[in-house]
This record gives structure tokens, C-alpha cells and sequence, in this order.
């Protein structure tokens, strides 16, 4: 969805054949304020690419500063073709960026690298020729195995933080991540025909994981790396690209109505938590426990609505106004309370289960039908 392309130097269609040859690559380049790192980075993958490999670059833009234009500057002294797309609505940030690079890719090999030197071009060749040689669609370039190190990760508190994600990433997805030591890492090489774009749904940095998880290419290799320093300027990464990550972590978890039914349920028990804190104000400011347990179990609803928004149905609520899908999900709630009591006095004397089963079943019952109810009525199958 870019508005604009800015082609420079001799520019092929990158959708027609002059560079489709086996073994030709184009290297996919996400770039938000890089107007520094350009030069320095064309020249070392010029040092780095032989020419007898077909390669080109595309560099896919979001940038508000003049990188564009430095781009197409520098591109002079480049003997490949190189291509800026420069997106006026940066729509899934830097993930969304590369998969825009991905559609725009004309060769068999597509190998994504960030723009501030951090990742060492010199590596490309190698990514590529161990995909060919292993039959992989994806080359993982990565910190975390012999000969490998994440140098360039500045700070203990970074690198804290890039072990925990790591980990959790690896607890959540086990057999889509199995081979991959570095689930985290910008810098891969994947086969054209192992990517699935329309099943693709990229949501901030993690765009490997993304690619991993939902592409899933049957084969993956993977190949050591130096992370290195940044060249120039800093990090755009943010306390809010965090968050973003947990929003894609749970859309990438919950792809399933069955996965999905289980982030209803613990979002379900959460909701708790400010459903008792909401009684115990309420009654302790002295009303009767009545009137505060349903004017409590809204806090409840209220909480419960925000983090499904937020977490499960992040991509299907279009189709309604806010409001409208927040009273849809209010009065389904509310109708689970109602239902509940002459649910259980069915079970309890048509059915003669005990009082402790009946209202099992019931809560049961109850949470399958909210579920559904939510899944069919609030938001778009
Ligand atoms: N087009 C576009 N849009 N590019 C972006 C955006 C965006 O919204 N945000 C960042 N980029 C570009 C940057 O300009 C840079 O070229 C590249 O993506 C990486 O961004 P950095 O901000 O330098 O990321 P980092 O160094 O903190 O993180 C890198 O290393 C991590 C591993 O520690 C990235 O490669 C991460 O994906 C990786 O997990
Ligand atoms: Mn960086």
C-alpha cells in the first residue's frame, strides 16, 4: 500500500525475469531514519556480494527524514540495481516493511537485513549457499550457536530482556521454533516459494518469528553471526515496540479457535482480580452487596473487553463500531450471570446431578456459549 516507488540506477521490472535466475538474491532492507548508515552499508554489501551473484536491494522505507534521497544518492556507485519504496502509511512497522519488500522481490532469495550496519553483509553469499546446499527455505542467521555472539546488544538490561523474550518465544511456539536457536534475529535468508504472504499478519519487529510461525518452511539451516554495533544513530526500538510484540506473540498463539477459546478462558480468570477489588470498594463504601456485585462484575466485563480487543481479536474487529461490539460483549456476559441459576436448577432436579456438578456444568456450559456467542456475534468469523 506505498503511494509512491522512487526507482534509481538501472531499474528492470523487479517483477519480470532478469534477475529470477537460481542462486540470484535480493536483499530486503527496512529502513526508518537511516540517512547516516545508507552509504556505508551499499558499500559494504558491494565489498561483500560478488558480482557474478545477481542481487539487488530494495529498501523499504517508512522514514520521515531524507533517507530516500541519500538512498538514491549512493545507489550511483552501486553496480546493482537498487529500489526505495517509500511508504506513506507504515502500516505493521518494520514487519510490515519487509513483507512489502518480500512482494516487491524479483530473485529466488530473499535475504532481510536491518539498515545500520549491525548485520555484516559479508554473510549473504553464505546464507544463500547454505540454503542451496541444505535445500532450506530459511537461513536463520544467528547469535546464539558456535561462533555466534550478540556483541552489539548494548547493555545488560538489553540483553536481559532479548533472553527472556527469547525464551518465552521458545516455550510458546516449540515445534514451529524447533531448529531456530535465535527466533529473534533481523538477519535470514528465505526461499521465495517458502513464503506465504497472504497468510501473513506482520506486526512490529519480529518479522522472522512471524515468517517462521506462519509460513513455516520445511526446512531450516541456520548460520552464525556477530551482531555488530550500531553505525550511526540509535535504536527505534521502544518500551511500545515491547508491547506491540506481546499483541503479536498473542496473535501469532491464538490463530486457532481452539487456542483462541483458551486465551478466552484466561482472560475469563483474570477479570477476577478487578471484579473483588470493585466489591470490596464498593461494599466498603457502603453499599449493599447487591446492587455492588453487578455494578462490580461490570469492572469485570469492562477489563475483559479490553484485553480480548487488545490480544485475541486484534485483526476481526473492523466490521463494528466500538461501542457497539463493547454492548455485544457486555450483554452476553451479563446473559451468562442471568442464565447460570436456572441452568444449574435444570441439571439439579431434571437431570438429579448434585448441587457442586450442576454448577460445574453450568459455569461450563455458560463460558462455551460466551465464547461462541463472542467469536459469532461481536467480531467477524
Ligand atoms: N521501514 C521501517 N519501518 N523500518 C524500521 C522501522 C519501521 O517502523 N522500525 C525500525 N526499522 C528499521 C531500522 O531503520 C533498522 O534499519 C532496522 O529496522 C532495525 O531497527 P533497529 O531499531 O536498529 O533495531 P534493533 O537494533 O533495536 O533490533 C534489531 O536487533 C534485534 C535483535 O537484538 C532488529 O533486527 C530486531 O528485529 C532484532 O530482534
Ligand atoms: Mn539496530
Amino acid at each position: 500500500s506505498h503511494d509512491h516507488t522512487e526507482s534509481t540506477t538501472p531499474v528492470p521490472d523487479l517483477r519480470t525475469a532478469e534477475l529470477a535466475e537460481p542462486g540470484a538474491v535480493t536483499i530486503v532492507v527496512p529502513t526508518f531514519n537511516e540517512s547516516a548508515n545508507i552509504r556505508r552499508l551499499l558499500h559494504q554489501i558491494t565489498e561483500s556480494v560478488p558480482a557474478r551473484l545477481p542481487c539487488e536491494v530494495v529498501f523499504v522505507d517508512d522514514s520521515t527524514d531524507d533517507t530516500p534521497e541519500v538512498v538514491r544518492d549512493a545507489a550511483k556507485d552501486c553496480p546493482y540495481p537498487v529500489t526505495v519504496i517509500h511508504r506513506e502509511e507504515p502500516v505493521g512497522g518494520l514487519g510490515g516493511a519487509v513483507v512489502e519488500g518480500i512482494k516487491a522481490a524479483g530473485s529466488d532469495w530473499i535475504v532481510v537485513m536491518d539498515g545500520d550496519c549491525q548485520h555484516p553483509p559479508s554473510l549473504v553469499p553464505e546464507l544463500v549457499a547454505t540454503g542451496e546446499r541444505s535445500g532450506a527455505g530459511l537461513v536463520v542467521a544467528s547469535r546464539y550457536i558456535k561462533g555466534g555472539s550478540r556483541a552489539g546488544l548494548a547493555g545488560s538490561y538489553r540483553v536481559a530482556v532479548s533472553r527472556g523474550a527469547t525464551w518465552l518465544t521458545k516455550s510458546l511456539f516449540p515445534r514451529r521454533l524447533h531448529g531456530i536457536s535465535d527466533p529473534m534475529s533481523g538477519f535470514f535468508a528465505i526461499r521465495r516459494s517458502a513464503v506465504t504472504a497472504d497468510v501473513l499478519k506482520p506486526l512490529g519487529y519480529k518479522i522472522l518469528l512471524e515468517l517462521a510461525v506462519r509460513s513455516r518452511p520445511r526446512r531450516v539451516s541456520e548460520v552464525p553471526f556477530v551482531f555488530q554495533d550500531r553505525f550511526a544513530g540509535e535504536s527505534k526500538s521502544s518500551a511500545q515496540e515491547g508491547l506491540r510484540f506481546l499483541r503479536h506473540l498473542a496473535g501469532l498463539r491464538t490463530a486457532s479457535p481452539a487456542a483462541r477459546m483458551v486465551g478466552f478462558g484466561l482472560i475469563g480468570l483474570t477479570g477476577f482480580l478487578p471484579n473483588l477489588l470493585g466489591l470490596y470498594a464498593l461494599t466498603a463504601a457502603g453499599l449493599h452487596y447487591v446492587p455492588a456485585e453487578i455494578l462490580a462484575n461490570q469492572l469485570g466485563v469492562a477489563w475483559n473487553f479490553v484485553l480480548i480487543e487488545h490480544l485475541l481479536f486484534r485483526d476481526r474487529r473492523s466490521h463494528r463500531r466500538w461501542w457497539d461490539r463493547a454492548g455485544r460483549f457486555a450483554l452476553l456476559a451479563n446473559a451468562d450471570l442471568v442464565l447460570r441459576i436456572p441452568l444449574i436448577a435444570l441439571f439439579v432436579h431434571r437431570f438429579g446431578m448434585g448441587a457442586l456438578s450442576a454448577t460445574a456444568l453450568a459455569l461450563v456450559t455458560t463460558f462455551v456459549l460466551r465464547f461462541a456467542g463472542t467469536e459469532a456475534l461481536v467480531y467477524l468469523p
